[in-house]
């Protein structure tokens, strides 16, 4: 049992997800079909889950549709390590949509973007220019997600693929939620929205994506490893606040 346990250390788990453990050597996989529901084989050869990813999401009605929508697609493989998909915080019809990379094991935990340390970062950066994702006036408020809504393990980047697959949601999610203003925390950010990377020839230069302005900012994470580089983000969040002073 020990050696069990210090061999899927060694592979990298770093936590229990069940409060039980299950014998994995008694369970029959049985696929479960509902009623009228088309068959869904998520690595079926010939299934192109970019294209089904699109309609999917082009027939969400409304956010509540789109977190529905994304709750029912399974050819993410990220979603079967995570405990819950992470959709959004914030206020919808706020005009500053922050997108950032995908959750982390806090995020995973509580179903909400950036809520471990990063997050309390991003909120108290956000603070200074008078936003916040629990504003209840919409000038004021922030809305919040990410490029990914399942962890990927042990936080690794999130692959091409994954991000392909995922855009889809992200570009729907920007059409219902319709923000003023899209902030694109990190290279992952840019690289799904903008098709770039180098935040750090990025970052302060005012780009344009989905029909948004949209501003590449330094991800908080890098901020709290990097002291330094918090003077470009400050410039940054004043760069944001006068766009949304003349109007975005
Ligand atoms: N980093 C992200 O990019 N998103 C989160 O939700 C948390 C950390």
């Amino acid at each position: 049992m020990k050696a069990a346990l210090e061999w899927q250390i060694a592979c990298g788990a770093d936590e229990a997800i069940l409060d039980a453990p299950v014998d994995r050597t008694q369970v029959v996989e049985k696929p479960v079909a509902k009623p009228g529901a088309p068959a869904v084989v998520p690595d079926a050869p010939g299934v192109d889950a970019v294209a089904v990813a699109e309609q999917m999401a082009t027939a969400a009605p409304d956010l509540e549709g789109l977190r529905a929508t994304m709750e029912a697609f399974e050819h993410c493989e990220l979603k079967r390590g995570a405990r819950q998909l992470v959709f959004c915080d914030g206020v919808p019809g706020a005009r500053v949509m922050i997108i950032g990379e995908a959750p982390g094991r806090d995020e995973d935990m509580a179903g909400k973007p950036f809520v471990g340390r990063a997050g309390q970062l991003l909120d108290l950066m956000f603070s200074h220019i008078g936003l916040s994702r629990e504003a209840p006036d919409k000038e004021a408020a922030l809305y919040i997600t990410n490029v990914l809504p399942w962890r990927p393990p042990q936080n690794r980047d999130p692959k091409p693929d994954e991000i392909a697959m995922m855009l889809p949601f992200v570009k729907r999610h920007v059409e219902l939620a319709d923000p003023d203003l899209i902030v694109a925390m990190g290279n992952h950010a840019c690289q799904a929205l903008l098709g770039k990377r180098g935040i750090t020839r990025l970052r302060g230069t005012w780009e344009e994506a989905l029909g948004k302005p949209v501003l590449p900012m330094f991800h908080p994470a890098y901020l709290l490893r990097t002291n330094a580089a918090k003077r470009e983000a400050w410039a940054d969040l004043l760069s944001l606040q006068h766009r949304l002073r003349i109007g975005a």
